[in-house]
């Protein structure tokens, strides 16, 4: 063979690579108002970063008739390529090709990515669109995966990994994005299940539809399996992109430090933000976007356990992990979603160095049979683990309520938290003023002829006694008690002081969060 007749053997190649499952099956792909699997790795990447790894590799199956069914690649795009000109690995699975079922060399390509991304730390970036594990190739199908699995979580802590759904995602394609850091699902064209409705059907006798039962509204706002929804496959897409602009590449790097233009950061609206009552609801989410940076947050789980706000967001350019009470839903109550929501937000930013920014306003665990029996006791601790392990720098305000254990777990200055404020609307008591007079007042309230008037006068006392911020100030609980304008002020300037904090755990395998 001459010089050209190589190259054009090469070029032929490539071309056959380029067409994965066939024109056919992409016009069926484009028509189901989803991208290819190509497409989507080219909108993902800065323009021209591509590179790719394995794209002659084909299965070696013969079971079935597969011999028959060989193409390039074997259903997954694998390569390396750039964000914002940083290195991400990428795979992304090619649904025109056998479904983009995994199997033994699929499986290959994607664990050389994963060991690489290790290697080199840098994150991983997964686009799933999979009918599961390649039914012909039997049990080495289910080995590819849990070569997969593996890696997910060797990987876990050292550089974040990230899935997009793009696609129906069934039986061993759901795990392995559960393993990973963060999931991002497309509405109408995504979908995660154990099982499917007609497996479902079989076995539980429940008639349900493959949306109702795993579209991306089932798991953000009920199951919580998905952190982020986009109403399009270019939306998803564009916000993963946004998603790596937070995060350092691996867990031996900070995040990285956008510019920012110092201006007057005083802001006099939080002066007048808490309500008169104690018991108004108002947005926390006012208060976060009032401290960092204007227009840089990105919410995570915005849709599940709506009683707490997790995010990212940045202060001075640099990016903090945001955790607050939502006293606008529930009344900011902690119930058993809401603690491992917060939990799991708090783990990832101690992994890979991200400052945790804590609002407070909780008026303690949600109380009732049914959190205790699903074992709130449990859940509520592992928040209350997450941020006691936690050793990047810690800030808390408390604006509001702080009220019994929920006072403790919300990142107080007793499990570590470096600096804590308090606005002077703060309450931070074992409960409620009147709650309180009631229980410890009971014999006195009981003998009074006016027994409402006492109430009233016993919790006035009470009030006046602990629902302050100045007895847990007065015992260094508290650090400084602030003017609300001033908290942006404050949190830039505790910040920059913490930004060389060094804080270890002691010598351990690993610990035993209550799971
Ligand atoms: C081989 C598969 C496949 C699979 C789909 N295809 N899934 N081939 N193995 N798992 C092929 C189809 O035969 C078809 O080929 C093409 O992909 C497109 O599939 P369709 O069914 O036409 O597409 P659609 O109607 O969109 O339905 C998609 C789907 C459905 C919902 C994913 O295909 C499906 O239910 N697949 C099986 C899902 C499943 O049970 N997987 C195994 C799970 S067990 P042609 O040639 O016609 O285009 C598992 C265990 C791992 O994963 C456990 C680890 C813990």
């Amino acid at each position: 063979m001459n010089n050209a007749e190589a190259l054009r053997e090469l070029d032929s190649k490539i071309e056959l690579a380029l067409q994965g499952g066939g024109a056919e099956r992409i016009a069926g792909q484009h028509k189901k108002g989803k991208l290819t699997a190509r497409e989507r790795v080219q909108l993902l990447l800065d323009e021209g970063s591509f590179q790719e790894i394995g794209q002659l590799v084909t299965h070696r199956s013969t079971n079935f008739g597969l011999e028959e069914q060989v193409f390039l690649g074997d259903g997954v795009v694998t390569g390396f390529g750039n964000i914002d000109g940083r290195l991400v690995y990428v795979f992304s699975q090619d649904f025109t090709v056998l479904g983009g079922s995994l199997a033994e060399a699929h499986a290959e390509k994607i664990g050389r990515i994963m060991d690489l991304a290790l290697q080199n730390g840098a994150p991983v970036i997964g686009m799933n669109d999979s009918g599961g594990a390649r039914i012909q190739e039997g049990v080495v199908s289910l080995g590819g995966y849990a070569d997969i699995f593996f890696r997910n979580v060797r990987s876990s802590g050292v550089v974040p990994q990230l899935s997009a759904i793009l696609g129906p995602c069934a039986g061993g394609a759901v795990y392995s994005p559960a393993l990973t850091d963060f999931v991002m699902m497309v509405e109408g064209t995504s979908y995660m299940f154990v099982t499917g409705p007609n497996v479902v059907k079989t076995v539980t006798h429940e008639e349900v539809t493959a949306e109702e039962l795993g579209g991306a509204n089932t798991h953000a706002s009920k199951s919580g399996v998905a952190h982020f929804t986009a109403p399009n496959e270019l939306v998803a897409i564009r916000e993963l992109r946004r998603l790596v602009s937070y995060l350092p590449s691996n867990c031996e790097e900070e995040p990285p430090a956008l510019g920012y233009e110092p201006s007057d950061e005083s802001r006099p609206e939080l002066d007048s933000i808490i309500p008169e009552n104690a018991n108004t609801p108002y947005d926390i989410r006012q208060v976060m976007n009032a401290v960092i940076d204007p227009d840089s947050s990105m919410e995570v789980h915005a849709d599940y356990a709506r009683n707490i706000v997790v995010g990212f967001a940045r202060i001075e350019g640099r990016t903090v992990g945001c955790v607050a009470n939502q006293p606008a839903v529930l009344a900011g109550v902690l119930d058993i979603d809401a603690s491992i929501k917060a939990a799991r937000f708090v783990r990832f930013c101690d992994a890979f160095n991200i400052p945790l920014l804590v609002f407070v306003d909780v008026p303690g665990f949600l109380p009732g049979t049914e959190q205790e029996w699903r074992g709130i006791i449990d859940h509520g601790a592992k928040l209350l683990y997450a941020f006691c392990e936690a050793t990047v720098p810690r800030i808390t305000v408390i604006t509001r309520k702080a009220y019994g254990g929920a006072y403790d777990v919300m990142n107080s200055k007793h499990i570590g938290c470096d600096m804590n404020y308090a606005w002077p609307t703060a309450e931070i008591a074992v409960m409620g003023a009147k709650g309180a007079a009631e229980i410890i007042f009971k014999n006195e309230i009981a003998r009074a002829t006016d027994k409402d008037a006492k109430w009233k006068e016993k919790e006035a006392e009470y009030k006046q006694q602990f629902t302050n911020p100045y007895e847990a100030a007065a015992r260094g609980y508290v650090d400084e008690v602030i003017r609300p304008s001033d908290t942006r002020i404050k949190v830039i300037q505790a910040l920059r002081m913490l930004r060389n904090k060094v804080d270890k755990l002691p010598k351990k395998k690993h610990g035993n969060i209550p799971l």
